[in-house]
């Protein structure tokens, strides 16, 4: 099918990517020209794990473009994906200014046939309406200028994403499930239609149940289930937090606690890893836009708001660590292993690594780091006064502490016998309990974990 995505950040790459990989004809475009460039090149602009070789093979079949033009995707697409950002307000709602600018351009240029507009960005519910309110208001205004007139129709849709950064190929194939909301079920069946060999099974790893499961529904319940499993999961990760900070008071281990609830089935094993919490574009986002949604609706969720709130905590509860143990941090120097909000991705959004740093700083103590992608990257914003280091075995030199912010598979196997005796004294807060304790203290480390 002829499918167009316009946004082409985490998300909508990877959706133009994978679609044209299944076979579909897909032109993505984007209104920021170095992207576009990139893209042309063969080159992603972001780091998701597998994305250039599946690149380069649509790019060889011919199967994806990309570009500028709008009305050029607009009028090649049966199918057009809106994937832009809709990053947080200070107020905690989504902006959804590049949505409606996208639903506007898109307006202008509709010419004929039926199509579909999808929300594959995280929009606030009910938002599938007004998209359609948008795209018919700018057809007018179209006509009204004397424009070409517009004998198209169309509908909208909501297609919620559940990619995980840094898994997002693997997640798009092996998805457990495929959300499509909308009051047409003529809408509904195209989009089965182009999803057809991913339900099937076609492109997923062995142990995916086959077919996947379509939920079919209404918008607004599509919009919701993007926001309620996000919340749920964010939720999850800041009960096992609390759970690790009763264990720290009470020398329990919430990695066998964790154990221990995961193998209760309707608990189940995953986001069960206690640490410093989550980060990144989407956690914090939408559970915040969800809480604000609800106090739209005069409703407050208790619930979420001390979610939020117990998993800001936990960023500082590592420099309360340190404290603990180096009693005065100014003049003090702490080496960060890893600074991404988490491993296999380049994304520094909302990073708990940021606010660390911040305090760090606040605290009067230098702060060394180093990241396997970032280090390489250039990458700095928020990294004020940091010294990233591109060795890792060079981020122990004079550290007073190491803090494990990141949990990069390549921490496991660094030398951290050589480390410690760099150190002056060889301590490491481990932020995501994810180092062995027992080799690390082998190694001369005093071992200092999250609830354990
Ligand atoms: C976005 C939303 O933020 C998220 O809520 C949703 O779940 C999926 O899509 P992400 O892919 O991370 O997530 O967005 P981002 O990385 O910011 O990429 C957005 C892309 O849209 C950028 O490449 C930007 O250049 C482009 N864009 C933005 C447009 O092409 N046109 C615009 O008007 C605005
Ligand atoms: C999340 C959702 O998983 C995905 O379905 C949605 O589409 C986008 O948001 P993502 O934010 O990319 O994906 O990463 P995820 O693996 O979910 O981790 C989110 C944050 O939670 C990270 O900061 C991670 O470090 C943290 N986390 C995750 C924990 O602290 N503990 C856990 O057990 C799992």
């Amino acid at each position: 099918m002829r499918v167009c995505v316009i946004g082409t950040g985490y998300v909508g790459l990877v959706t133009g990517v994978c679609l044209s990989n299944i076979g579909h004809d897909v032109i993505c475009v984007d209104n920021n020209e170095e992207k576009v460039k990139t893209m042309k090149a063969g080159r992603s602009p972001i780091y998701e794990p597998g994305l250039d070789e599946l690149m380069e093979k649509s790019i060889a079949a011919g199967k994806i473009e990309f570009t500028t033009d709008l009305a050029k995707g607009v009028n090649h697409a049966e199918i057009m994906f809106i994937a832009v950002g809709t990053p947080p307000l200070p107020t905690g709602e989504s902006d959804t200014r590049y949505v409606e600018a996208v639903a506007r351009g898109i307006g202008s240029h509709l010419m004929s046939g039926y199509k579909v507009i999808v929300n594959k960005s995280t929009v606030p519910i009910g938002s599938g309406d007004w998209v359609r309110g948008i795209v018919l208001d700018s057809i007018k205004e179209r006509q009204e200028q004397g424009g070409p007139p517009c004998e198209a129709e169309f509908d909208v849709v909501s297609n919620p994403e559940f990619l995980r950064e840094g898994s997002a190929i693997f997640d798009t194939f092996n998805t457990d499930r495929i959300v499509l909301g909308g009051s047409n079920p003529k809408a509904l069946d195209m989009m089965e239609q182009l999803y057809k060999p991913i339900i099937d099974g076609e492109y997923a790893e062995e142990g995916t149940p086959t077919p996947i499961p379509v939920v079919k529904t209404d918008l607004s319940s599509a919009e919701m289930i993007k926001y309620a499993a996000n919340s749920f999961l964010a939720t999850k990760i800041s009960f096992i937090n609390e759970v690790a900070n009763i264990c720290d008071r009470v020398g329990a281990d919430v990695t066998q606690v964790a154990k221990g609830i995961g193998l209760d089935s309707r608990i189940g094993p995953k986001f069960l890893q206690a640490g410093i919490g989550w980060g990144g574009s989407c956690f914090p986002k939408d559970v915040s836009a969800l809480v604000h949604t609800a106090d739209d609706y005069g409703y407050e969720a208790q619930l979420l708001k001390s979610a939020v709130d117990v998993n800001k905590r936990q960023r500082g509860m590592v420099v309360e660590k340190l404290q603990h143990e180096l009693k005065i941090l100014k003049g003090k120097t702490i080496g960060l292993l890893g600074l991404t909000f988490k491993p296999n991705t380049d994304d520094m959004r909302d990073a708990p690594s940021l606010n660390i740093v911040e305090e760090l700083n606040r605290l009067g103590a230098k702060v060394k780091a180093y990241d396997p992608i970032v280090s390489q990257s250039g990458l700095r914003d928020g990294m004020r006064g940091t010294l990233v280091e591109t060795d890792p075995d060079r981020l122990a030199d004079g550290c007073d502490a190491l803090v494990l912010v990141t949990d990069w598979e390549q921490f496991k196997s660094l030398d951290y016998a050589a480390m410690a005796k760099s150190m002056t004294q060889p301590l490491v807060i481990d932020g995501r309990n994810f180092l062995d304790r027992e080799a690390l203290q082998a190694a001369g480390f005093r071992y200092v974990g999250m609830g354990r």
